[in-house]
């Protein structure tokens, strides 16, 4: 059976250096004969968590947006791609949001395999470890039975397009291909 990808681009820049990233992990993964699927968080509504903890006994957030449906999603997937520009030497807000607002359902996405995407103009790989901290602050650390698989490090690409020329575009092919 064909594996499950899903692919959660969190730049708010569409053709950006990370959704590129995503584009080629994807072309991978589809030469592996993967069933692939991006959700592209710009283009969705996802409110903050609000910490009413409603959800604590119901399961489901009080707020009617796009992301019950992008959870659900997390669940039933294989594997999860997190892919996040960094700002400020984290995650951006788009991808901590989507990370706040699975506390509904967060014990159910279990044994999935991970991967992270992180594109950043700084040219030093190390300075990317506090962002790759905070996605694993989340999978290795709150949910069950996770399995980190790969990162890919987008380094030296500031204007869109930038990591055309580097080589995180092969290695994220790469990547894809062997999930
Ligand atoms: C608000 C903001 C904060 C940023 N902070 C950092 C940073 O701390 N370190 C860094 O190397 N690049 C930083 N950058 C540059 C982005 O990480 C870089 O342009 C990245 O390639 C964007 O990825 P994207 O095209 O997928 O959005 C920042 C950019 C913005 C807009």
């Amino acid at each position: 059976m064909s594996k499950k990808v899903f692919v959660i681009s969190a730049s708010p820049r569409k053709g950006g250096n990370s959704d590129t990233l995503c584009d080629e992990f994807i072309r991978g993964a589809q030469e592996a004969s993967a069933e692939t699927e991006k959700v592209f968080l710009r283009d969705k509504k996802i409110g903050y968590c609000t910490g009413c903890g409603v959800c604590n006994s119901t399961h489901q957030c009080v707020q009617r947006d796009d992301m019950a449906a992008i959870l659900d999603k997390m669940v039933k997937t294989d594997v999860i791609v997190m892919a996040t520009p960094v700002y400020f030497y984290t995650m951006d807000a788009q991808m901590k949001t989507l990370i706040d607002r699975t506390v509904p359902r967060y014990t159910e996405i279990s044994n999935k395999d991970f991967y992270f995407i992180v594109t950043a103009a700084d040219t030093d790989k190390s300075m990317l470890e506090r962002t790759i901290e905070g996605l694993r602050s989340f999978t290795e650390d709150c949910l069950p039975n996770p399995h980190e698989k790969g990162i890919i490090y987008g380094t030296g690409a500031w204007q869109i397009g930038e990591i055309k020329n580097g080589p995180a575009m092969r290695r994220a092919y790469e990547m894809g291909k062997q999930i």
